[in-house]
């Protein structure tokens, strides 16, 4: 028993649960209208976007630290590094969608006639789709590393 382990890796799932859920609101919010209201909204999500994943990063490097398994169950195992490298795609193609609701809101709070420009609305839908795509790949490399695969 380690209280340790437990106690990082209930954090860890609550952390990237919560971090699914905010994918999912972004997803279902940005295939509906853009009023100002929801602008904000996006907003703020997103914010909380920022922050679990950075919380996630700092449990997720305690999990390897101070996991049963030991650092070097991790470090030398290719799994891992597929599900990092997943989560920093995942981080890369967030760049777009928050830069465009920042944007997007500001030009609201100035002009209340702005509407979103289709063109920018499709590719933040694009980014937004292959972030879920690419975050359900996550959970699949987690489950394979947690059983020895990889190493
Ligand atoms: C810097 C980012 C991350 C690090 C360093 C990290 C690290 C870890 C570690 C060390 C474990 C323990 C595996 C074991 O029991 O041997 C784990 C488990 C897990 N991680 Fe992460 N993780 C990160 C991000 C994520 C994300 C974004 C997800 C999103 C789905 C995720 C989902 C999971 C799941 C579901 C498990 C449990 C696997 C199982 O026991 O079957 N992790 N992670």
């Amino acid at each position: 028993m380690d209280t340790t382990d437990l106690v990082l890796a209930i954090i860890h799932h609550l952390l990237v649960f919560s971090l699914a859920g905010i994918i999912g609101a972004e997803f279902v919010l940005t295939c509906g209208e853009l009023p100002a209201t929801t602008l904000r909204r996006l907003v703020g999500i997103d914010r909380h976007y920022g922050i679990i994943a950075m919380l996630i990063i700092i449990v997720g490097i305690g999990r390897v630290i101070y996991g049963l398994k030991g650092w070097e169950f991790y470090v030398y195992n290719w799994v891992f590094w597929a599900k990092m490298a997943a989560f920093a795609i995942v981080g890369l193609l967030s760049i777009v969608p928050t830069v465009r609701f920042v944007s997007w809101n500001r030009q609201a709070v100035a002009n209340p006639a702005f509407a979103v420009p289709a063109a920018e609305l499709a590719a933040v839908k694009t980014h937004v789709r292959a972030e879920a795509f690419i975050f359900l790949l996550i959970p699949v490399f987690a489950a394979a590393m947690a059983r020895g695969y990889g190493y």
